[in-house]
């Protein structure tokens, strides 16, 4: 009988098999390489090897991408029919879950695996995913938190335990604690790319973009190379020049790694999507050209009504790029939601939409009555604090230009005591009137 590194027992598999698995798994677990390749190959030497069919499946879902989904639907029915463990059955169960839109019931099922087997690294690789989909910052913590004690140094993958924790304490508000687990998870593996991103968020949320800037060019290598996640990574840079206004280097960033990737997925679209707003909103147009690549981009591959948090970056460029016709295919979409993204969608997807409509419109009046109630529940639509961000900046600047000093002034004031560095809190507190004589 074959097992993992971590000593889960693997059904199906060779110890040849199982040596590849753990060599997939190392990869995902830095982001980096090609594990679906590997996944495939296995599946097609090992069909009976149901971890491989779990992590090919995990693979294609957490892009969420509407036509990956609909593919896993498929192939999750052949290993729905494989002799399994407990522990696989809860794999493949969670991702049919995820495939059919139940994200919180992926994310439950999976959870109860990890309770069972907290060693089992792909169950909380992509547990810790649904709890970014989702949202749940507590969860994004927790998850890892609690089995961290059946971890060790010496266990190959510790170095993802504790990148994961510390983008979870990241997302809790624990700055101290998520850089000291960050950098130890680097210390023992450089090219975690997921590491290397939570201390990126803590350098993002405290405004200390100099720093940013340091960190991630001192070792552009070791989150670029062969990456599938350095595009993400790229982005946290470009916000660290955003902050200081630097135009030229946002747009060589924005022009060249954010864009310029062999194949297109999701994440890089809302990271796109984000950097050419954010650039729009501190006045920087980026111009129509660079709106309409993008929203080329987001016709090879986007299907609306999927997931409410890609179609809200959607939106922004085809605002951009002024396309009416997508904006309102777009909204239309959000009432054939299913599953969990009806929620997505109504409760802060839609509103968010409509809001960032309006402000595009010059509108702030009623972008300001939409996104308000929205922005505390923001988080039940997913992503991360920094990318929701995009939202107070927004809202921030309705406010500006619409003429509401008192909410421009109070969220200025907020910013700037969260963000005692940042060059941009403290332009938006000028731009405001703010008297900050402490600050
Ligand atoms: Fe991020």
């Amino acid at each position: 009988m074959s097992h993992d590194l971590q000593g889960n027992v693997l059904t199906g598999a060779s110890e040849t098999g199982a040596t590849q698995f753990a060599a997939a798994l190392q990869q995902l677990s830095n982001y980096a390489g090609d594990p679906l390749a590997i996944a495939e190959q296995l599946i097609a030497a090992e069909p009976g090897f149901v971890m491989a069919h779990a992590l090919k499946a995990w693979l294609y879902l957490l892009g969420t991408d509407a036509k990956a989904a609909q593919a896993a639907k498929g192939f999750i029915a052949e290993a729905e029919g494989l002799e399994a463990n407990a522990r696989e059955r809860g794999h493949i169960s969670a991702v049919r879950a995820l495939a059919d839109g139940r994200f919180h019931e992926a994310s439950r099922i999976i959870e109860d695996v990890s309770a069972e087997h907290p060693r089992d690294l792909l169950a909380l690789i992509g547990g810790h995913q649904l709890d970014f989909f989702t949202g749940s910052s507590r969860m994004l913590r927790d998850r890892i938190s609690r089995a961290m004690p059946h971890w060790s140094a010496r266990m190959p993958g510790y170095h993802a335990m504790l990148g994961m924790h510390a983008f979870g304490l990241e997302e809790m508000g624990d700055y101290a604690q998520a850089e000291a687990k960050g950098r130890e998870a680097l210390s023992l593996q450089r090219l975690d790319g997921w590491a290397r991103h939570a201390i990126a968020h803590v350098m993002e949320m405290q405004g200390r973009h100099e720093d940013g800037i340091r960190f991630m060019r001192d070792d552009i290598e070791g989150w670029t190379k062969d990456s599938f996640f350095a595009v993400h990574n790229w982005w946290h840079l470009a916000l660290y020049h955003l902050e200081t206004g630097d135009e030229t280097a946002v747009l060589e960033l924005a022009d060249g790694p954010i864009t310029s990737v062999a194949q297109n997925q999701m994440l890089d679209l809302i990271d796109a999507s984000a950097l050419l707003w954010r650039l729009q909103l501190r006045g920087i147009d980026p111009g129509k050209a660079r709106w309409q690549a993008l929203v080329k981009r987001y016709e090879e591959l986007w299907v609306p009504g999927y997931y409410a948090f890609n179609d809200l970056h959607a939106v922004m460029a085809f605002l951009g790029a002024g396309r009416q016709d997508l904006v309102e295919a777009t909204l239309a979409a959000q009432g054939e939601a299913e599953a969990d993204n009806i929620a997505f969608s109504a409760d802060v997807g839609l509103p968010l939409m409509q809001g960032f409509i309006a402000f595009h419109k010059g509108d702030h009046v009623r972008a300001i009555t939409l996104m308000r109630p929205v922005r505390n529940r923001a988080a039940r639509f997913g992503g991360s604090h920094a990318q929701r961000d995009v939202i107070d900046l927004t809202l921030l600047e309705a406010a500006l230009r619409g003429g509401d000093a008192a909410l421009a002034q109070a969220l200025a004031a907020e910013r700037l005591q969260a963000k005692h560095e940042s060059p941009l809190a403290a332009l938006f507190a000028r731009r405001a009137g703010l008297q900050h004589g402490a600050a």
